[in-house]
């Protein structure tokens, strides 16, 4: 299930990470650093030092805004996430074709992350730059996303997935991997559905006995599928 998150952040949260990545200097990296011998020869680009200063300020921005954002606690339901990265590509930088390592270690604790949703949060908008669309395949078919500065997408991590080439500008994204409650993506997509189907209800003011017996299976499936 691939979900799109509008405006997960605000215009001056966004301004706050743009100054401060735009000025980050040395904590930019070559982003081979984290690759897997799978993913190093196809990317190119660059990455903030995840042990920097300037990682964490960031991450301090952005997690509060997930925490309490709907879409991206029902659509992926986390456990864990992993601490939040940052890339940028210049012209000429891509990532080709990859399915991101199954499971990271936590660089600050050193415990196991099973990744089971990827996310890529766009720090700038799509007309400041040309290429860099990230294209995801799935059982539909592929799937090209290039969203507004401040949006986010989330899908199978089981996914293949690539960057492609930047012609002009620059593509600032900050990215991610959860752990979820739920590791299995067709059960996560059920209750997601589920879950907005009960917030239609609620907000329509509809049956309540109804809803309250909808709300159990729901709760009832997750402690069913959940795994902590
Ligand atoms: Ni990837």
């Amino acid at each position: 299930m691939l979900v799109c998150i509008p405006n997960l952040l605000d215009a001056a949260q966004l301004v706050s990470l743009r100054e401060r990545l735009d000025r980050a200097g040395d904590a930019w990296v070559d982003g081979r650093v984290t690759a897997g011998y799978q993913g190093a020869p196809v990317k190119f680009n660059q990455q903030i030092d995840e042990r920097s200063d300037v990682a964490l300020a960031c991450q301090r921005i952005i997690v509060p805004a997930l925490e309490r954002n709907p879409i991206f606690i029902s659509a992926v339901l986390p456990n864990t996430i992993y601490p939040l990265m940052f890339n940028r590509y210049s012209e000429g930088m891509v990532f080709g074709a990859h399915v991101d390592g199954s499971v990271r270690i936590n660089p600050y604790d050193g415990r196991k992350i099973r990744t089971d949703v990827s996310a890529t949060l766009f720090l700038t908008n799509p007309s400041e730059y040309d290429g860099g669309e990230l294209q995801i395949e799935d059982t539909y078919g592929r799937h090209s996303i290039k969203l507004a500065a401040g949006d986010m997408v989330v899908y199978p991590a089981t996914s293949l997935h690539q960057v492609t080439p930047i012609t002009r500008g620059v593509r600032t994204s900050c990215f991610f991997w959860v752990q979820s409650l739920i590791r299995d993506d067709s059960q996560r997509a059920l209750l997601y559905e589920m879950d907005g189907a009960i917030q239609r209800l609620n907000q329509t003011n509809a049956d309540e006995v109804a809803r309250r017996s909808l709300i159990g299976c729901y709760h009832n499936l997750v402690r069913e599928w959940s795994e902590t």
